[in-house]
């Protein structure tokens, strides 16, 4: 069995101190076999936000797996966006911007997709994916298979054209074949689930998708704070949803899934809680 805690969009420099205390304190009271932080830790990559994101990482006790998010790029500086556009990133989070976190019943995957060409959109790279396809297609077929990026794959329900991550369907094409059994990301702020084949038509087996919403950011899109535990006891995996509710970070969704004939299918959705806001 293996836990997940993914967290998102942190956006330090818009961070309630509060709140980051106590999500600290769940982190480390948890013991998750990986923190998983799909990006957007600053909120507008200046020096002082990302050395406030180091010190929160460096603070959590289990290892993480950092990608970068549109904030993370310089927004105004347009020298800094063109020419240097990760470099405070690389310095004060991580250089490695495709990370790899592996154990003998998990691999989870990091793949950068800001880029500065775009003001909030992103992408991969054929590069990339070619990159992502090698190493999932490689990992041992009794993994459970896990990519991270920025940008989603699937949109929000009640919003299907929002801006999905670029070249996500030839992404999802090459490495659905091996094996790839869940998607994490942020960037809308908002917490959302669902089977990326009930969006893209030309995947052939199930990937789950599970979007964060913003951890500690006060940039908030009609949600509360929240982050998501995930654990995974093959053929299970339980999706926990943590809200702040004021003074802590309650439970207030649990969604399973089993895998019955090497496709993964939903099985019980317990609203806990809906925190009213
Ligand atoms: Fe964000
Ligand atoms: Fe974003």
């Amino acid at each position: 069995m293996r836990m997940i805690a993914h967290i998102s969009d942190l956006h330090f420099g818009m961070e309630d101190e509060r709140i980051a205390e106590r999500l600290l304190e769940d982190l480390n009271g948890i013991d998750p076999s990986v923190v998983v932080i799909s990006g957007d830790l600053t909120q507008r990559a200046r020096k002082r936000q990302f050395e406030a994101a180091g010190a929160f990482i460096r603070k959590i006790m289990a290892p993480c797996l950092v990608v970068p998010g549109n904030h993370d790029i310089p927004l105004y500086d347009v020298i800094r966006r063109t020419l240097t556009p990760l470099r405070r990133y690389r310095h004060y989070i991580t250089a490695d911007l495709n990370p790899v976190f592996e154990d003998d019943e998990l691999i989870v995957l990091g793949a950068n997709t800001a880029r500065s060409a775009t003001f909030k959109n992103g992408r991969i790279s054929a590069a990339q994916i070619k990159m992502l396809a090698d190493r999932l297609c490689s990992a041992g077929s009794h993994l459970f298979k896990v990519l991270v990026t920025h940008h989603p794959f699937l949109p929000p329900l009640d919003n299907p054209y929002a801006a999905l991550v670029g070249r996500g369907g030839l992404a999802a094409e090459a490495l659905e074949p091996c094996g790839l059994d869940l998607l994490l990301a942020g960037h809308y702020h908002r917490g959302y689930m669902g089977d990326l084949q009930s969006h893209d038509i030309t995947v052939k087996r199930s990937i789950i998708v599970a979007q964060a919403g913003t951890a500690i950011s006060k940039r908030i899109r009609g949600e509360r704070n929240s982050y998501d535990r995930i654990i995974i006891d093959p053929p299970d995996i339980c999706f926990d949803r943590y809200a702040w509710e004021g003074r802590a970070f309650v439970k207030t969704a649990t969604t399973r899934y089993k895998k019955v004939g090497g496709a993964w299918q939903p099985q019980t959705q317990d609203i806990v809680n809906i925190p009213s806001f």
